[in-house]
């Protein structure tokens, strides 16, 4: 199938959590964490993130001092957006609402006309990214549900991770790179390392894996 070659990014505690309790603590990353969070958007034609990582971060899926901003795509299954959610006011890319449940989308007030809602699969997003908006290159920012999904379509080429080992969140609910602890993937994917940077002043360390095909 066509599609963007498709990257991930994620922070994870020694304990292999994504998030804590709400509200999430923030800023529980480095500025230098921050700044690599950037630099993996940079290159990327399109940036893509759940509904819920896009509310629980009030995210607004921007590159700073890039002319050309790469489109924002949001992933949801009920369409439920908050009309007044920071993406919709700051300037940057084009933004595409995919839309996987039943039901029609209740975007009511998109005060923007650049979103675009689209009623698919995540499979068939990702073949119309490529297709119709020519995005090469994907780049997802979680949450772990769309990482998971991500996952079971065998569709992730790299992942990008910082090891925020100085911190642990616990949580029987609390998210891992692949959603809240449930079943096995159909199978296991494997990757191979491509870039490691310990950064012990931090405590972190930056690591890089592309997928082993
Ligand atoms: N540490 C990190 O690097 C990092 C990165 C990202 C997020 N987070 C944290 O992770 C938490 C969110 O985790 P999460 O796993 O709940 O996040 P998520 O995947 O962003 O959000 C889940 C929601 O996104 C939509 N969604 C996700 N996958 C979908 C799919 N395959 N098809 C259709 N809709 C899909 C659904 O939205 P609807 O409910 O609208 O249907 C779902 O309820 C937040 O606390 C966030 O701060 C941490």
């Amino acid at each position: 199938m066509l599609r963007p070659l498709i990257s991930t990014n994620l922070a994870v505690t020694a304990d292999g959590k994504i998030s804590s309790v709400t509200p999430r603590p923030t800023g529980w990353t480095s500025r230098e964490d921050h700044a690599r969070l950037l630099e993996l958007r940079a290159d990327a034609d399109a940036i893509l993130v759940g509904r819920g990582t896009l509310d629980a971060d009030r995210m607004t899926l921007t590159v700073p001092n890039r002319s050309a901003q790469p489109l924002r795509c949001i992933v949801s299954r009920s369409g439920r957006i908050d009309p007044a959610h920071p993406i919709f006011a700051k300037a940057g890319g084009d933004i595409h609402l995919l839309v996987t449940g039943e039901n029609p989308p209740s975007l009511t007030s998109p005060q923007d006309s650049r979103i675009t809602v689209h009623h698919q699969t995540l499979r068939g997003f990702l073949h119309t990214l490529a297709s119709e908006f020519q995005v090469r290159r994907l780049h997802c920012e979680g949450g772990g549900q769309l990482i998971r999904a991500l996952a079971e379509l065998d569709a992730i080429d790299e992942f990008h991770l910082t090891l925020a080992g100085h911190t642990l969140f616990g949580g029987q609910q609390a998210a891992t790179a692949t959603g809240i602890p449930a079943e096995f993937l159909p199978r296991s994917l494997d990757f191979e390392i491509r870039h490691f940077d310990p950064r012990p002043e931090l405590g972190e360390c930056f690591l890089s894996y592309a997928r082993r095909r």
